[in-house]
């Protein structure tokens, strides 16, 4: 039986429920240190976005083109990325740069067209990516408009959620990518049935080190005091390795009145996010992180996703926020309560986490100390570095 069948899952949460008593959390058996080089050197920076770039990457959700002829430009690490959903309701990925002289053929956003016209000289091309047409093509000259279609790039709509890979060639594999346990977790999930409430680009330091502030709860009692403490228990975290991925669940404050045997309370106070390597945490938070409500009415999901990508230097980095909400909610009072609560969210994050990752990079550079050190209790962020660690060896990056 999978690891996570209802029954496991539903076990966890009676062991976060135990943990909360213990005030305890999985924890490694060592402390984990990373030399502070990783974080300032520019060749494996530069290997590092390569790797990215190879790497499936969660880059949208169904929703975000919820019909034929809906498209979404959008730059993902330095690449213009054009995703399209074509008549038969198939999604496609492309480089968004015409195939004259590169220009990109959309606008950054998203909307809704059934083809793209290059603003410079008009060549035209369909969802599917062909080039349909080119002005005066016969004084052009001879061009096979079979061979100037848009670069395509591999995407895989699964489960709600849109996958690709941000290099031409490369495969999508998400079986191997994810492994049979999450991929199976995911799908229950069931991102097919939400819809996007906010999306937000935050500029922060490097990558690894903004990232690294989603895979622990270390930091709540003393950073966020006032804030995310207020509703989230610091330093209690149940965490479970999953190949390259991690799956926490942390528990959310009044989770200690709830009737171990209700499996349905239980949920409402576990907030579960996949940390998806490399640099993507996806968090399903509970309803009662919004004040208590009625025990029996409908269980309100959102989604709370933080995409953390390397900017274009080893010092900076973009973080691309997303709030969604489950559909039974869209249109109601609960849309606009979870997207006031994402602004603030994003708040929190930009006055009180990235003013100290930020200080964390000032002193990457001063040769002061030759090592970071990842507490027993910072676990996900063990698995983040090894898995990150293993991948880079991949001959692939040397070229
Ligand atoms: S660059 Fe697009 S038509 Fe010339
Ligand atoms: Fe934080």
């Amino acid at each position: 039986m999978s690891k996570y069948s209802d029954a496991e899952l539903y076990a966890n949460y009676q062991d976060i429920l135990d943990l909360v008593k213990r005030k305890d959390l999985t924890m490694a058996d060592e402390i984990y240190k990373i030399p502070v080089s990783e974080y300032a050197d520019r060749g494996i920076w530069e290997r590092e976005v390569k790797l990215v770039r190879r790497t499936p990457m969660m880059l949208g959700f169904s929703c975000d083109l919820p019909e034929p002829g809906s498209y979404w430009a959008m730059t993902r690490v330095g690449v213009p990325l054009l995703l399209t959903r074509l008549k038969t309701g198939e999604v496609r990925l492309f480089i968004n740069a015409c195939r004259h002289r590169g220009v990109k053929v959309a606008n950054e956003g998203q909307g809704k067209q059934p083809r793209f016209t290059c603003l410079y000289h008009a060549w035209t091309y369909g969802l599917d990516g062909s080039l349909l047409a080119l002005p005066e093509n016969r004084i052009f000259g001879d061009v096979d408009k079979c061979d100037y279609g848009l670069i395509e790039l591999a995407v895989e709509e699964r489960a709600g959620i849109i996958w690709g890979v941000l290099t031409p060639g490369v495969a999508l594999d998400l079986d191997d990518f994810l492994g049979e346990e999450l991929d199976a977790m995911l799908r229950k999930e069931g991102f097919e049935r939400f819809h996007s409430v906010e999306l937000v680009e935050l500029p922060a330091a490097n990558w690894k080190i903004t990232y690294e502030g989603n895979g622990e709860s270390y930091h709540f009692a003393s950073l966020h005091a006032k804030s995310f403490a207020s509703f989230t228990y610091p330093n209690i975290l149940h965490n479970t390795k999953l190949g390259k991925h991690s799956l926490n669940m942390t528990p959310v404050v009044g989770i200690e009145k709830c009737d171990p045997s209700s499996r349905a309370d239980l949920e409402r106070f576990v907030q579960r996010s996949y940390m998806l390597f490399p640099g993507t945490v996806c968090s399903f938070a509970s309803d009662t992180a919004f004040g208590e409500r009625d025990s029996k009415s409908e269980v309100v999901s959102r989604i709370f996703m933080n995409h953390v990508l390397p900017g274009d230097s080893p010092e900076t980095s973009i973080t691309i926020s997303r709030t969604l909400v489950s559909a039974p909610f869209v249109g109601t009072p609960i849309e606009e309560e979870t997207r006031i609560w994402a602004r603030s969210s994003h708040e929190t994050v930009r006055l009180e986490d990235y003013p100290v990752v930020q200080s964390a990079q000032d002193t990457v550079h001063s040769g002061g100390q030759d090592y970071f050190t990842f507490g027993r209790n910072e676990i996900a962020l063990h698995h983040f570095h090894d898995a990150l660690h293993e991948a880079l060896k991949d001959e692939a990056l040397d070229a």
